[in-house]
């Protein structure tokens, strides 16, 4: 269903008339499309939807280029990232080009779909900057965590169910707000599977997050949760190369404490909203989306 996305995606790249660029964009994964498939089921096959599903994925990709030179990250989806083959350089050029070539299609839509696509980005930044200064401190303001999620990962995901929303004459807003529900949603699981899945090398959770100074839903639940002697245990350890012992003493204390359940709980409230807005418009596939995105790899 996605084949007239990528057959955009490849005609505005092959637009730029440079070999390197298409060999380079043709190296990056596709991922899951979750933004063109929320397009598609709200605004249909045709062209202007299909147009604006590639400017997302090609806008996506570009974040996610410089997100991973922004986190020093070895891969992506599971293969070496662009960083990693090429260097800081050629990724964040890479993203450049993307973004910029999604942008000068993106003027020829309505402005009320420029403006909220534009929008988002320059919140998808401003949530990337929030993320990485967060990082500094432990942070213990669950209020703060959402916000930076929201922009991070929630509003380019509502600005395309929004914007599909408007293409197709549909109520905007509440699309909108389905977005916003399965991002918000869509990000804590993947807080959570940080510390619920298993590391390959190492058979057992490494909490990344945390190394990297992330404190997301969890620890913060956690720090409120615990007594003041080891609220200071755990802020000690934040941002440390913790023992396995040190590890094991975190997960330990999220299970007395039952905070994985907690934060699964609040994914799935939000989740659960986007699902009855989705059936009071009967909008099946939606529904079905809404659903599967707390069902994750869990
Ligand atoms: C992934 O977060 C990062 C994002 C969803 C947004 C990144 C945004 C920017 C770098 C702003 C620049 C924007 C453009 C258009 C060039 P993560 O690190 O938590 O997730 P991950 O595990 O997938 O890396
Ligand atoms: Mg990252």
């Amino acid at each position: 269903m996605l084949e007239p996305v990528e057959r955009q995606i490849e005609q505005m790249i092959k637009s730029l008339s440079h070999q390197e660029i298409s060999r380079l964009y043709s190296l990056l994964p596709h991922g899951k499309r979750l933004r063109a498939k929320l397009i598609l089921y709200i605004a249909g096959r045709g062209l202007e939807s299909c147009k604006l599903a590639a400017i997302v994925e090609m806008i996506h990709a570009a974040s996610l280029l410089h997100d991973d030179v922004i986190d020093d990250a070895q891969t992506r989806r599971g293969i070496r990232s662009l960083n990693n083959l090429y260097g800081n350089k050629v990724a964040i050029m890479l993203g450049d080009i993307l973004y910029s070539t999604g942008f000068s299609q993106l003027v020829e839509f309505d402005r009320v779909v420029a403006h909220k696509i534009s929008n988002a980005v320059t919140s998808l930044s401003i949530g990337e900057l929030d993320d990485v200064n967060l990082a500094d401190s432990f942070n213990t303001n669950r209020d703060v965590y959402i916000d930076m999620i929201y922009k991070k990962t929630a509003s380019l995901i509502e600005a395309s169910a929004f914007s599909a929303a408007q293409i197709a004459g549909k109520d905007a807003k509440l699309y909108g707000k389905y977005g916003r529900n399965i991002g918000i949603a869509f990000q804590m699981i993947d807080d959570l599977l940080d510390i619920t899945s298993d590391s390959k090398t190492l058979g057992k959770p490494a909490l990344h997050d945390f190394k990297e100074g992330k404190t997301t839903l969890p620890y913060i639940y956690l720090y409120h949760a615990l007594e003041n002697k080891e609220q200071v245990k755990l802020q000690n350890l934040h941002k440390k190369q913790c023992s396995d012992q040190e590890l094991q003493w975190i997960l330990e204390q999220m299970d007395k404490h039952n905070i994985l359940q907690r934060c699964y709980k609040e994914a799935e409230g939000l989740a659960d909203e986007a699902v009855a807005l989705m059936e009071e418009a009967k909008e099946e596939k939606l529904v079905a989306i809404a659903k599967e995105m707390i069902v994750r790899k869990f």
